[in-house]
């Protein structure tokens, strides 16, 4: 076979054997394609698609690109969950524990953070100590004792995810259905789970930008879980502005510990207890949302993120220490009415731009430094209300302060919002 016949018949919309899409993956992995043929395939799928068969042949390739996480020494049904990325997303460390303290076992496997979006793993790591590199034997074991562990992506697991991801953040070929679905159904796949819930986020901060295709992409994802045995749900989820209120990596720890306490903003309780009342669900264990906020009023959930931050030698001092930014400053409403729109894309990016995301993988993170929102999208402001502060260890210029106003619009009318769009199961 020759890459370029590949490109070719994928260019020109014609279906690919399995045994084509196969060669060129492990050719990729193998180094015998290089990154300028396996773009130009990337640019091809993203122009012409995939059929659902195709999607599963490449998925399936991918698994078999690395190792193959075996949890069955765990006993009960271990959910994982994953999300197509967000801003401000911090769901993980609040519906971890919560569905751990269920007696639900979770062993889970995140990534670190680029551009706009924000990753679980770095915000864990700005907990003095903990360590979010674990063998295999070590990430079990804890599972056992505690009931939950989350680690970063072992470097074994699917390696042509990881060669094809950074390819195609380079590439314009990220927000495409077939390498989204395949990119995160071969990582869960492999990680071993029995049941998935996938959370894919829709609007102006998500790669999927409408309705349609973020329905589109659920149900391959649901499908590919499906076809291999592991109960899957999806979740669409509005991505149109930030979750909850802040943005960066000390201050996203500081709302989950907030929210772990029956502290934090109705919305986002509400929406991580649906969250886990689903994710429960696939583990067999039927609870209300009802029953499942009680569980996280009463503590439970927090002691168990608590013994997880211990577990992986965090330090428990650290984790309630507020941030260390060294500039705080407050943007107030230039006029009164509703909040009607906090762009996702633009405040990740502009977090970014503060030290809390990378441009580029190697960027060094400031883990003290973000956003937090004092109002949201349908809530009312008055003239001179302080809407949000910036956290920053770098002078804020009047340029950037212009920006941050421009991006925090107001109207007269009150727009709704909601959480969770539809569920697909
Ligand atoms: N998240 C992933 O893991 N892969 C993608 O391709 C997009 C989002």
């Amino acid at each position: 076979m020759r890459a370029v016949d590949i490109i070719q018949k994928k260019r020109d919309g014609f279906e690919l054997t399995k045994e084509e899409i196969q060669w060129l993956i492990d050719g990729y992995v193998a180094g015998t394609v290089p990154d300028y043929q396996m773009s130009a395939f990337a640019m091809a799928i993203y122009f012409k698609g995939m059929t659902t068969r195709e999607i599963s042949d490449l998925t399936m390739t991918m698994v078999g690109t690395g190792q193959q996480i075996d949890l069955s020494e765990i006993s009960g049904i271990k959910v994982d969950k994953h999300s197509t990325g967000g801003v401000g997303d911090k769901v993980t460390l609040i519906l971890v524990p919560l569905v751990a303290s269920f007696g639900v076992p979770v062993a889970k496997m995140s990534g670190r953070g680029l551009g706009h979006t924000g990753g679980t793993i770095d915000k864990l790591e700005s907990v003095k100590g903990f360590q979010v590199e674990r063998s295999q034997e070590e990430f079990i074991k804890q599972v056992q004792d505690i009931g939950l562990s989350v680690i970063g992506q072992s470097d074994q697991l699917v390696k042509a995810d990881k060669l094809l991801y950074a390819l195609r953040d380079v590439t314009a070929t990220v927000d495409t259905i077939p390498l989204i679905a395949s990119s995160v159904m071969s990582k869960k796949i492999a990680a071993g789970a029995d049941s998935i819930l996938l959370d894919v986020t829709v609007g102006e901060g998500a790669f999927m930008k409408n309705i349609e295709d973020a329905r589109r992409l659920a149900q391959t994802m649901v499908e590919l879980g499906k076809a291999v045995g592991r109960r899957t749900i999806a979740v669409i989820t509005d991505m149109s502005q930030p979750v909850g209120t802040s943005i960066g990596n000390r201050l996203e720890i500081l709302e989950a510990l907030e929210i772990l306490q029956g502290k934090g903003r109705e919305d986002v309780t509400h929406f991580i207890c649906e969250l886990a009342q689903i994710m429960l669900g696939l583990a067999n264990i039927e609870k209300t949302v009802e029953e499942v906020r009680e569980q996280l009023m009463n503590g439970s959930a927090l002691r168990k993120f608590e013994a997880m931050i211990q577990a992986q030698g965090g330090d428990l001092e650290d984790l309630y220490r507020p941030s260390s930014a060294q500039y705080i400053v407050d943007i107030t409403a230039d006029q009164s009415g509703f909040i009607s729109e906090l762009p996702a894309m633009e405040f990740g990016l502009f977090a970014m731009r503060l030290g809390a995301g990378r441009a580029v993988k190697s960027d060094n993170l400031d883990y003290e430094t973000g956003i937090v929102f004092e109002k949201k999208v349908g809530e009312a402001v008055q003239s001179g209300e302080v809407v949000a502060k910036i956290y920053a260890n770098q002078k804020i210029s009047e340029e950037m302060l212009t920006e941050f106003k421009k991006n925090v619009r107001i109207d007269v009318e009150r727009k709704k919002v909601s959480e969770i769009i539809e569920v697909i199961s």
